[in-house]
């Protein structure tokens, strides 16, 4: 009984526009109801527009992120090119020649050496004994610094003779489509 005088049907504060549950006049209501009146259709309606409008977001936000997972799924297909700074081109040394570069950009001077057809190896120039650039001796398969006699073997460079403990630092390389690109480097720099 009580439902259907709720309903929008039934009577109709004007002064409020609300639908007190027993259906009579707001003025005939407790004060309680007076204070406080609440439409219950009106509130329910709310309450459903609410509901259908967070529906609608929440749908929109999966939507949104299945979008994104797809185009990152499309564009990690094609995976970003290795970095790297070309620093010679292949045919730029014979093999057994040697060039000076800076890498990065501002670095101490770095030694690059070709050791076979498409081999090379590349260290930082600077002795780790007292600093004197090394130089290559390349059938002796070694890098020379000549300030103290000091060795270093040329495919790793360790320290193999004289005052060198430490290992000169190495730059990692990458030959692509006839140049030679440096990628990082290996090694304390100090
Ligand atoms: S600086 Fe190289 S051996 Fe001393």
């Amino acid at each position: 009984m009580i439902q259907s005088q709720r309903g929008v049907d039934g009577p109709r504060d004007l002064d409020h526009g609300t639908v007190p549950p027993d259906g009579r006049p707001l003025a005939d209501q407790p004060k309680w109801r007076q204070d406080f009146p609440i439409d219950w259709a009106q509130d329910e309606y709310v309450s459903r527009r609410e509901l259908v409008k967070f529906m609608v977001l929440t749908s929109a936000a999966l939507a949104v992120g299945q979008f994104w997972i797809v185009l990152k799924s499309a564009f990690s297909r094609h995976p970003a090119p290795v970095a790297g700074e070309p620093i010679a081109q292949v045919d730029e040394l014979p093999i057994g020649g040697a060039k000076t570069f800076t890498y990065p950009e501002g670095s101490t001077p770095r030694l690059l050496v070709r050791t076979g057809a498409t081999a090379f190896v590349a260290y930082d120039q600077q002795c780790t004994h007292l600093l004197c650039p090394v130089v290559p001796a390349f059938d002796a398969g070694r890098l020379h610094c000549p300030c103290h006699n000091g060795w270093f073997d040329l495919e790793t460079g360790q320290p193999v003779s004289g005052p060198p403990r430490r290992a000169l630092p190495r730059v990692r390389l990458e030959v692509r489509n006839g140049t030679v690109y440096a990628t990082g480097v290996e090694g304390s720099t100090t």
